[in-house]
């Protein structure tokens, strides 16, 4: 039955509103991502952002249009299988009342010991694990130790790569990291080869992607690469500039 083979990602003429409102959020959206590569969108806050990402794993459907995955879809896939195909890292880092192992690794129950260590390792984690009074037994959440907001983002990063995802889609995930730790983190994720979607407030992160796609008030404001954004959008050389 239908799974998420490659990674393709198709938006076609999407628009969307939330249920409760009839106030348009994204506007007539058409773009597509090949397998493997890496989309960095950008955009104020209330762009539509979030909203856009929401409708790959269906956690809300499309008012007008299509998302495509793999060619297909996504309406036409079991939810469960397309939702395991895809990755997603929250705006708001998650954690739960439990163990740093069981914090990584939920989800996919039956992940390894050696698997969950490598996520975190890719997540840029495991080091700060490795200092932590119990290491991967260590509790977290309720009663537990507490974690800044970058090693809770990282963390949950780390539980999106165990499921080694073929689509990855990280929400302003690396908001907390310094330049040199999202480097490295940046370039762990490379080596899973699945095509990702990277909201980011950073240039330098955008500047690294395959494709960048700018949102104003939801709708596309310009699509390229850094280089051509910067030929093609007032809007973009002004982000650069600030
Ligand atoms: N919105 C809404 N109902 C929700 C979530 C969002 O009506 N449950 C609206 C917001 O008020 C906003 C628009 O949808 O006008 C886009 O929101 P969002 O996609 O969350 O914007 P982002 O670009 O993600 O903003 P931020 O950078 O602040 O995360
Ligand atoms: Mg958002």
């Amino acid at each position: 039955s239908l799974t998420i083979n490659k990674g393709a990602v198709e938006f076609k003429n999407v628009s969307f509103h939330y249920p409760e409102s009839d106030v348009p959020v994204l506007r007539n959206l058409s773009f597509s991502v090949k397998p493997g590569e890496t989309l960095a969108i950008l955009g104020s806050t209330g762009s539509g952002k979030t909203s856009l990402f929401q409708l790959v794993p269906r956690l809300y459907d499309v008012t007008e249009g299509e998302v495509l995955v793999d060619g297909k879809n996504v309406m036409n896939y079991p939810i469960e299988k397309l939702r395991k195909g895809i990755g997603v890292v929250p705006q708001e880092a998650v954690l739960f009342t439990g163990s740093i192992t069981e914090n990584i690794g939920w989800g996919k129950e039956d992940a390894t010991s050696d698997e969950i260590i490598s996520a975190a390792v890719d997540a840029q984690i495991h080091e700060t694990v490795e200092k932590l009074p119990n290491q991967y037994d260590t509790r977290v959440g309720q009663r537990g130790v507490n974690l800044s907001g970058g090693q809770k983002q990282r963390l949950s990063i780390a539980r999106a790569l165990v499921r080694k995802p073929k689509i990855l889609m990280l929400d302003d995930s690396t908001s907390a990291l310094d330049l040199k730790t999202e480097g490295k983190l940046l370039k762990a994720l490379r080596t899973y080869s699945c095509t990702t979607f990277i909201i980011t407030q950073k240039i330098s992160t955008a500047m690294e992607a395959d494709h960048i796609l700018l949102l104003d008030d939801g709708a596309v404001e310009a699509w390229g690469t850094h280089e051509e954004l910067l030929n093609t959008s007032p809007l973009y050389v002004k982000i650069v500039q600030s």
